[in-house]
């Protein structure tokens, strides 16, 4: 059976190229995982106030990531981080303390930009952030999409030979480190 891997796009942008390239990569998936595409939109504000009675979107989307067998993140770069709509989406996956939805479950870290240097802060931003509530990060290859502006079709389907090449290569190793990582 295939591996589910809830993939989060951290972009709430209708044309978002995370998106497009989440939906890419769910498009080029080998037949032994199975990609989940969603967004943080519907997820509220983090509030600790909240923790008590959890509003349901929260309680959600960690259920989605529990069932899961691993997450994969594909994040733009907001001023050489992360969107904040992605980091909220994580602190409400992370709680409660010690119960981390992502407990265990295999990550795997794509960051792009149109621009030349591929979102590569807020993968490194994503690689602080998740070891304390994560499973273990896909290390090699490492993946920073840069010069995405000219991929997409208006249709949104990947034409760029080139980075077809690159997730291809990326989704046969992040296969084998959710196969090696499962609870
Ligand atoms: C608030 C904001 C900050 C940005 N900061 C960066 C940045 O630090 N590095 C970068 O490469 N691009 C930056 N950009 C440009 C984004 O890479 C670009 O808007 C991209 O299309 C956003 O991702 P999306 O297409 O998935 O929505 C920024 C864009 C916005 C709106």
């Amino acid at each position: 059976m295939a591996h589910h891997i809830v993939t989060i796009a951290g972009s709430l942008r209708k044309e978002s190229f995370s998106l497009k390239i989440a939906n890419a990569l769910a498009r080029l998936a080998p037949t032994n995982l199975s990609l989940e595409v969603m967004t943080p939109a519907g997820i509220s504000f983090f509030n600790q106030d909240l923790e008590a009675a959890p509003p349901a979107d929260w309680l959600a989307f960690r259920e989605k990531l529990q069932k899961s067998n691993g997450v994969l993140f594909v994040t733009p770069e907001y001023n050489r981080s992360i969107p904040g709509v992605l980091k909220n989406a994580i602190d409400v996956a992370s709680r409660p303390y010690g119960k981390s939805s992502f407990l265990g479950k295999p990550v795997g870290i794509v960051s792009n930009s149109p621009g030349p240097l591929g979102g590569v802060s807020a993968a490194k931003h994503l690689q602080n952030i998740l070891p304390g509530i994560a499973g273990p990060i896909l290390q090699q290859p490492e993946i920073y999409l840069n010069g995405v502006g000219d991929a997409f079709d208006a249709a949104g389907n990947l034409v760029k030979d080139s980075l077809k090449t690159v997730l291809q290569q990326y989704l046969d190793a992040f296969a084998a480190h959710v196969a090696k990582n499962q609870g």
